[in-house]
């Protein structure tokens, strides 16, 4: 099954990835992850990418697409996997959908998670992340920790640079003028989940849960 997580910055896409892929072992592939461990070992693509991170603008789309085309041919994709990140804008959803035909792809599941802007500025002012692990917390949950609830790792928690109030804003704006005409590219092809990313992680996990059993009867928990 090929799960795309799709939504807005800050919407919890990367917080439910990474229970899916704890709970239903299938893989987790996050653009955003990809490109900040590349540029933590200083490859020309993490290098590239990070001053556009940084303000909160897209990495160009043909280094992206060419990422992407890389990385699902790769052995461990070919059972499955979730999509978080990608894609973000129309040229890429083609790209994507051409991708899937030669791959033989065809159990996409498309979920939408849904906020309010202030709520998404709540969260991601409030994110800490870790360096080691990438696994996400909210603020209050790590405060005057040294050390990675998830991995154990030291002194690896810290707060994006593009978690800043301007950078969010600017984010959110981008998502709306590049990434929100994907939804309706791929509404036109795709059967979209829409989901109340409002609820509490559990909550939303359970929902996520419900529609892909319904989708694909053999999902194991
Ligand atoms: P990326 O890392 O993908 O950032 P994003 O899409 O902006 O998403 P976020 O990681 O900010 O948020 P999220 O939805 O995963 O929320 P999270 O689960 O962390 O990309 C970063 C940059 O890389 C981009 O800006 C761009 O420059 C570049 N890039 C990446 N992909 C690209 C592409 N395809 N093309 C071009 N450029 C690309 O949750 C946020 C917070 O909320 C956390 O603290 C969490 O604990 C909390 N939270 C989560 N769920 C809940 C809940 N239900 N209730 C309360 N709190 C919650």
């Amino acid at each position: 099954m090929q799960i795309i997580i799709f939504g807005s910055p800050g919407v919890g896409k990367g917080t439910q990835a990474k229970i899916l892929n704890n709970r239903l072992a299938i893989p987790h592939i996050s653009t955003g992850d990809l490109l900040r461990d590349a540029y933590r070992n200083k490859t020309p693509l993490g290098l590239k990418a990070h001053e556009l991170i940084e303000r909160g603008e897209l990495v160009p789309d043909n280094i992206m697409i060419d990422l992407m085309r890389e990385m699902l041919r790769e052995k461990a994709y070919q059972n499955g996997f979730i999509l978080d990140g990608f894609p973000r804008t129309v040229s890429q959803a083609e790209a994507l959908e051409k991708l899937f035909k030669e791959l033989n792809f065809n159990h996409t599941v498309v979920l939408m998670m849904q906020a309010e802007e202030d709520e998404i500025v709540k969260r991601l002012t409030n994110r800490r992340t870790c360096s080691s692990c990438n696994n996400i917390f909210t603020h209050d949950k790590v405060k005057g920790l040294d050390t990675c609830p998830n991995c154990g790792a030291k002194g690896t928690l810290y707060q994006r640079n593009d978690d800043k109030e301007e950078v969010i804003r600017k984010r959110i704006k981008i998502y709306e003028e590049s990434t929100l005409p994907v939804l309706n590219y791929m509404r036109a092809k795709e059967k979209i989940y829409f989901i109340n990313a409002l609820n509490p992680v559990d909550e939303v996990t359970e929902e996520i849960i419900k529609i892909l059993q319904g989708v694909k009867e053999d999902i194991t928990v």
